[in-house]
This record gives structure tokens, sequence and C-alpha cells, in this order.
């Protein structure tokens, strides 16, 4: 029978998630398909529960849907629940609802592969965003021991529940003075939505030490335009697309019962996809 999965978001045009799975589940001749599902905040709680009839194995959960979904599970795995999000659920052939988060897991194992040493990044990162995807982020680089987490965000209030929920060393800092936040850091994370399609990060660059690299979540541009300023003042720039990949490993081998490897051609095949 084939195993069926899909991604859902709200929009979701933007996802390389169908055509991820797409090519690991050829490459490993699995029977399955994996499909991009519109599904709006408000409509969340009733496409999870129909999910179950339709003999799914699970989904994965993008934009704005981390947070909202964690409700409609039966079962929150330890990680996703320290980090107050899921980016996976699982469904069981018994009906349960199974969430999980590959995010933390995705972002530092990429991490690890792209900087020279992960320690020196971990002195003093600054995350931009407090969503779903910087709960995980910041979990990550607090269980990797990082000194201090400086977080800025529009809102402050998100930004302080994460705090509240993950505790130190997260300090809070407000939007107004994200610019300053950046001296002396040690790692600049996007998490925002600022930077997809026409958007831009509003962030002057100014006081940020050269030797630290500048991660934008986003693959869709490649290069945001934090990323080109990034690039133009010298420092590493590292965009979304190795995160999307990493995540995307344990979650498939939820799915689909392989563990698929990430070489060359995986990378090439979604760099193929991405309109530049
Ligand atoms: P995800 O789960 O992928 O992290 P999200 O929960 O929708 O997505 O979070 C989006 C992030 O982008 C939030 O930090 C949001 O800030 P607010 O909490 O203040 O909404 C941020 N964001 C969205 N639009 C923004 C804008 N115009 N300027 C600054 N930040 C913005």
């Amino acid at each position: 029978m084939t195993k069926r999965a899909a991604v859902i978001g709200y929009p979701i045009t933007h996802s390389l998630s169908p055509r991820l799975h797409g090519y690991w589940l050829r490459r490993y001749a699995i029977d399955g398909a994996y499909d991009a599902l519109e599904v709006s905040p408000e409509a969340l709680g009733i496409k999870m529960a129909a999910l179950e009839k339709t003999g799914i194995t699970g989904v994965n959960l993008t934009v704005p849907h981390k947070e909202l979904v964690l409700p409609f599970l039966d079962e929150v795995h330890e990680e996703a629940k320290a980090i107050g999000a899921a980016n996976t659920v699982i469904i069981t052939p018994e009906g349960k609802y199974v969430g999980m988060n590959t995010d933390a897991y995705g972002f530092m194992a990429h991490l690890t592969q792209s900087v020279e040493a992960v320690a020196p990044c971990l002195s003093a990162p600054v995350v931009i965003g407090a969503g779903g995807a910087s709960r995980a982020i910041c979990y990550a680089l607090k269980q990797a021991g990082a000194g201090e987490i400086r977080l800025v965000n529009r809102s402050v209030e998100r930004a302080e529940a994460l705090a509240e929920t993950l505790g130190a060393p997260i300090s809070v800092i407000p939007w107004e003075k994200r610019h300053e936040a950046l001296a002396g850091a040690s790692l600049l994370i996007n998490t925002t939505t600022q930077g997809m399609g026409e958007t831009r990060l509003d962030l002057a660059l100014d006081a940020l030490p050269a030797h630290a690299p500048v991660y934008d979540i986003i693959y869709a541009p490649l290069k945001t335009d934090l990323l080109l300023r990034a690039e133009a003042r010298g420092h590493q720039i590292i965009n979304g697309l190795g995160m999307l990949i990493w995540q995307a490993q344990p979650a498939f081998e939820a799915f689909f019962g392989k563990k698929p490897e990430i070489d060359g051609g995986v990378w090439d095949y979604l760099l193929q996809g991405i309109k530049r």
C-alpha cells in the first residue's frame, strides 16, 4: 500500500519539501507520496482530525502551524515539548497523533557542517524572531552550550514567552535595540519571514563583528537581502536549504522507514528546483 505524507502550511506554494521527499522516495524506490496541503490556521484542527481517515502516515508543519498544532496531538516527544513546537506529526495505525521536532537537529547538524568550528559561534549568538523555528534554534543553541543567546523579536511578548519556556541563557532585547544587539555577537540567525519574496529584514549590520557567520533560515530566495549585505561585508553566509534538508532526514525516516543519505545529489536536485 502506498505510504502517504504531506506538509501543511499557509501559504504553502514556496515549500520545497514535496520535491525533497519525492527525490528520496524515488532514490530508495519506496512506494510513497508526499503532498503539500494549504490549510489556514482556523482550519488546522479540523484538517488534523480528518487526516486519520485518509490513511496518511504523518505530516510536516511549517509556517504558521508549528506551535498551533500542539493542542491537536495525543503525545508529544520530550524535545518538542521543551521547544514548544512540533514540525513533524506521526499518525499511528491506531490513529494516535505523535508530535516531534526535527528542526533543532536539522539546524545544529547543518551549522556543524557549514562552519569551521561551532564552539566560537556559541559565545553570544543573536536570534531574530520568536516563532516556532526560533524556538527550535534557541533550544539547539542552548543544548550545545551557548554562553548567551540574545533574542530579538518585533513583538516583545512573544520573545519573553520563549525566554520563559527555555530559561537561561536567553536574554530578550527589544526590537528598537536590534541594531546595537549585534555588537560582540558570535553568530547572527534570522528566523523571521522577512527576506522571503520581496520583503527584507530591517537590520543594520554595522555592529556585527567580521568573524560572525550570518545564517538565514529562508531558502527562497537562496540569498536574501540580509545574506547579500552580509556577504558584501565579508561574513560567512549560510542559507536555509541545509536546515531544510537535515530536518527532513528524521522526518522521512519516521514517515517511510528509511534514513535517507544526505549527499550532493539531493542538494543539486533541490537547487534545480529553485528559481534564481
Ligand atoms: P515559524 O513558526 O516558521 O517561526 P511564525 O511562527 O509565523 O513562523 O514566526 C514568524 C516570525 O517572523 C515571528 O518572529 C514574527 O514576529 P512577530 O512575533 O512579532 O509576529 C516575524 N515577523 C513576521 N513579519 C515580520 C515583520 N514584518 N517584521 C519583523 N518580524 C516579522
